[in-house]
């Protein structure tokens, strides 16, 4: 009797698991063996490439640095605060120690000093050699007034999201076309594809970054020259934090947008999908700025309309 109600609850046991165990178990291995296919793939096409990370020492530059990194990649990592760079270094080596790859390089330059990254890359080439792939991603934001802005300041964000990108670019470029193989990958923002209110510097850097980058593609793509756009939506990183006001003040402010955006690591995941990819370009946002991009393409009148009423709401602190 006791062996025919223990047979029993085992067999309800058996049935709860195939019930509610197999569903689950079983996506959940092919979930990991396609994770477990995905890095290897990404370790045979990486592996020991040359990646120069720009805005390393925080945000999506950090995140990019351990997806590039854990991938097998030799990484320059580049920004102005040294010891942040240094963290980063140490957090990559301690974390991914299984990886074999070398000691990532640390470079603490202002790039804004456009006229002096020249030499610097020149530097770089004599130790590593070649530059694979170049991830253009610091970057400034900011919040101002287009009509009220100090010049400074418009000359400040075009610096650091366009002009700097750009010689960056132009300085690797003449190693690149020499060995026919390079990629240049330039973290953009949805911002440059649509402009929205208060952001006019930071929208227009972005849209000089994009115009460049798709002249630059156009020509390049006879001496086998990739370039990506990637124009990420919001991300949680301290972007509004460190954005500057017209007045050339720290604005200081974490944007709800911000605090609710994409994880760094998430998009840092999609740029290096784009980078394998060889993509021209890739938005990385949620419907309604896509709604937005797309409004923008049809029906400007009606996107100028929608802004306009945006303004007005966010003069009056709506
Ligand atoms: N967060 C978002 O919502 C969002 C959305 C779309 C696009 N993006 C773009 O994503 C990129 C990364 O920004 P983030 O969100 O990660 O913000 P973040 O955390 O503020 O990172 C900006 C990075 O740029 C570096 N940087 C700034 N000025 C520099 C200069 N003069 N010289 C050298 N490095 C400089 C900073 O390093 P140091 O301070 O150490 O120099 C920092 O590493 C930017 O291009 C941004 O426009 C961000």
């Amino acid at each position: 009797m006791k062996s025919h109600e223990s047979m029993k609850g085992w067999s309800v046991m058996w049935w709860l698991f195939t019930l509610l165990g197999i569903p689950v178990t079983f996506p959940w291995l092919l979930y990991h063996l396609y994770d477990i296919l995905k890095r290897k793939r990404r370790l045979s096409i990486l592996r020991g490439k040359v990646v120069m990370i720009t805005g390393a020492s925080s945000g999506l530059g950090e995140a990019l640095a351990h997806v590039f990194y854990s991938s097998g990649c030799r990484l320059i990592l580049v920004a102005r605060r040294k010891d942040e760079l240094e963290r980063v270094k140490n957090t990559l080596m301690h974390t991914h120690h299984t990886v074999t790859t070398h000691p990532p390089t640390v470079l603490s330059v202002d790039l804004t000093e456009v006229n002096s990254l020249p030499k610097e890359i020149d530097k770089l080439l004599a130790i590593h050699g070649k530059i694979d792939v170049l991830i253009n991603n610091a970057g400034i934001s900011y919040r101002g007034e287009a009509a009220t802005t100090e010049m400074d300041v418009d000359v400040k964000v075009m610096l650091i999201n366009y002009f700097a990108q750009i010689a960056l670019a132009k300085a690797i470029l003449p190693s690149m076309i020499k060995r026919r193989s390079g990629h240049i990958v330039c973290v953009s923002s949805v911002q440059g594809k649509i402009a929205i209110p208060y952001r006019s510097a930071y929208g227009a850097s972005k849209h000089a970054l994009g115009a460049w980058c798709d002249s630059a593609r156009a020509e390049l793509a006879e001496s086998n020259i990739k370039i990506t756009v990637v124009n990420p939506g919001y991300i949680k990183t301290d972007l509004s934090l460190n954005a500057l006001t017209g007045s050339g003040d720290k604005y200081g402010v974490m944007d709800k947008t911000i605090q609710q955006g994409y994880s760094p690591k998430y998009v840092a995941e999609e740029i290096l999908s784009a980078t394998l990819r060889e993509s021209s370009e890739v938005t990385v946002a949620p419907l309604l700025p896509r709604v937005a991009q797309f409004i923008r393409y049809v029906s400007p009148s009606l996107y100028f309309l929608i802004m306009e009423r945006r303004a007005k709401k966010l003069a009056k602190g709506e």
